[in-house]
């Protein structure tokens, strides 16, 4: 080794507090894997990551290109967002859920939801508060509250319960009632990533009106609020009357038009908890690229068939998965909405547990999928599987899949 080189491969990286509070990313192991599998030429078919596969479409790119050749769009912008689209967001939200929201002080722009929900958590903890998150669930979910130094309380999810969002409520009841010191925050994600769950609007009215009772405030995570497959549009929480008294909700384009790349998010409801991102965030950016931000304007104002169509094409893509999974005798459940399918391990490899099973999965079948314990000890037993393969891709996986089952 030459003099003044460190062995960057074996060397420990120091220590730092906040850094202590991350653990090692579960998924790395099966990454690698994956890495090593493509570098020894396998065609991997990976439906492990949750990024949306299909293009930005065509007029919100050539809004992009429009604002990007004109220099007055070049400089700072500002870290609440432009009006225009707190407005048209405050417009999407009266289109789709018949909520009217104030664009001045009830909505705030972030640079995708994960950089909001990640700051919103700063934001509004102080150390040892408890957050009440779901387990599994996606991981800013429980992080942002963690790297706030806040004590997370997870309310495990139980998948044979008959009715889940009842033992939920349950469950947060209990939590509400038992916990010390009492929870500051309750975190809901519906439709869910990784579970793919969906709500509905009274067990939003349940939510509410126990954390009103218990003076508690929400974090709805409504990432894929357009993506849904049964005429069955999720709804806002919102849409309760009196919610804006504790709750607010994060979108994105993200899903919605294909643009998880240009980090746009919002945060909308709750005056004070706008306020508190917008405070946090005036103090650390400057808000998105200002012709991202005015090509979302056009993303949310102009025509909406775009969005049909990646519905469509999810919806297309979750068909063919599930009927072929259920041919190869792997009986998956059936989404009604996410990207995602919440699959339980097949009884002759549950003991396995998710890693080493999904690890088995790649190197004999070359299919790659998320392992549930990624998401939270209490996924352990199942595997995400993102629907971001296109339909011969995924018609290929079932076979191997079906090869696989049969060994
Ligand atoms: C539930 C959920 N929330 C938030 C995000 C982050 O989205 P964004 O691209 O807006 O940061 C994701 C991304 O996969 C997600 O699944």
């Amino acid at each position: 080794m030459l003099r003044g080189m460190s062995d960057e491969a074996t060397r420990e990286p120091r220590s730092f507090y906040r850094i202590g509070r991350l653990p090692p990313y579960v998924f790395a192991e099966v990454n690698s894997i994956k890495a090593e599998a493509r570098a020894a030429g396998k065609d991997i078919i990976d439906f492990g990551m949750g990024n949306p596969d299909a293009p930005t479409p065509e007029h919100i790119v050539e809004k992009l290109r429009e604002a990007a050749l004109n220099p007055a769009t070049h400089g700072y912008g500002v870290s609440q967002g432009i009006k225009g689209l707190r407005k048209a967001v405050a417009d999407y939200y009266e289109r789709r859920f018949e909520v009217s929201l104030n664009p001045d002080t009830e909505v705030v722009v972030s640079q995708g939801s994960k950089e909001g929900l990640a700051h919103l958590s700063t934001a509004i903890t102080k150390p040892g508060d408890v957050i009440l998150v779901p387990s599994p669930s996606y991981p800013i979910h429980p992080y942002g509250f963690i790297i706030a130094e806040a004590s997370v309380q997870f309310l495990p999810k139980d998948f044979s319960h008959p009715d889940p969002l009842a033992y939920y409520i349950t469950q947060l009841k209990e939590a509400l009632e038992n916990s010390v010191p009492k929870p500051s925050v309750v975190v809901l994600n519906y439709p869910c990533n990784p579970t793919a769950e969906c709500a509905t609007l009274e067990f939003y009215e349940e939510v509410v009106a126990i954390c009103k009772a218990y003076d508690v405030v929400i974090i709805s995570d409504l990432a894929y609020c357009e993506i849904y497959f049964d005429g069955n549009p999720p709804p806002s929480i919102l849409q309760v009357k009196g919610a804006k008294d504790v709750a607010v909700e994060f979108t994105t384009l993200s899903k919605t038009y294909n643009m998880a790349g240009w980090r746009v998010g919002f945060c909308c409801g709750n005056p004070d908890l706008v306020y508190a991102l917008k405070r946090m965030k005036s103090y650390l950016d400057y808000g998105g690229f200002l012709p991202i931000q005015i090509a979302a304007t056009a993303a949310l104002n102009g025509p909406q068939d775009c969005v049909l169509e990646t519905r469509n094409r999810y919806k297309e893509r979750r068909d063919v998965l599930v009927k072929g999974l259920h041919e190869a005798g792997w009986m998956v459940d059936n989404p009604a909405a996410s990207m995602f399918i919440w699959a339980k391990i097949p009884e002759k490899f549950q003991e396995l547990g998710s890693v080493e099973f999904s690890k088995k999965l790649l190197r004999e079948a070359d299919v790659a999928v998320s392992p549930g314990a990624g998401f939270g000890i209490h996924g352990d037993g199942y595997v995400r599987i993102g629907l971001i393969e296109n339909l011969h891709r995924s018609r290929q996986a079932i076979r191997n899949i079906k090869h696989f089952l049969k060994g």
